[in-house]
């Protein structure tokens, strides 16, 4: 099932998300494949559940289409469940352009850290560990902020958010144009 993707301005993209607990593992497999559907219809690398309009700590990240320009990504299949980063500050911080199914149309330059350490449960609320450097690591940052009721724009310069700001208003009122369904605060 495809479901709508919330625009930015939706309250859900702003609350701080409650982790998975045991009892829901029978429903989250079956949302996990919605969610992969709804992402790869969109054709996104990365969706975190709040965008769904559920505001629960489950991620999914696909990010194996951008493998050719950033070769940390081939592979990069991942179900992330309650997951727990931790920041590796061997290396500077890296500015790289990004986008977000919420904030159609738009990308911003954001600094993120390059290498981290996650904790999370896969599908099966088995845990897995792992690091990942480069626009791997760059992705599950992203998707994380979104379970804190964070999106990638939070992070661009005042300045910068001054010249996007009617940018930002025109999709918080529904006014955008995209290829996949989208529920916007407005309606
Ligand atoms: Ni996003």
């Amino acid at each position: 099932m495809i479901y709508p993707i919330y625009l930015y301005g939706h309250p859900v993209l702003r609350k701080k998300c409650e982790p998975v607990v045991a009892e829901q593992e029978g429903d989250i497999k079956q949302l996990v494949a919605d969610m992969f559907e709804t992402m790869y219809n969109s054709e996104g690398v990365g969706l975190a559940a709040p965008q769904i309009g559920k505001p629960i700590r489950l991620v999914v990240v696909d990010g194996d289409v951008l493998s050719e320009k950033f070769p940390e990504c081939k592979d990069l299949k991942l179900t992330i469940i309650n997951p727990r980063l931790e920041v590796i500050t061997d290396e500077d911080p890296v500015v790289r352009e990004e986008g977000c199914l919420s904030l159609p149309g738009m990308a911003e330059n954001v600094k993120r850290h390059e290498h981290i350490k996650l904790e999370w449960l896969d599908e099966n609320m088995q845990p897995q560990s792992g690091e990942f450097r480069g626009f791997a690591s760059r992705i599950i940052q992203h998707e994380l902020d979104h379970l804190e009721g964070e999106v990638y724009t939070d992070h661009v310069s005042p300045i910068r958010k001054q010249l996007i700001k009617s940018k930002l208003t025109n999709i918080q009122k529904g006014k955008v144009k995209c290829d996949y369904k989208v529920k916007s605060a407005a309606k």
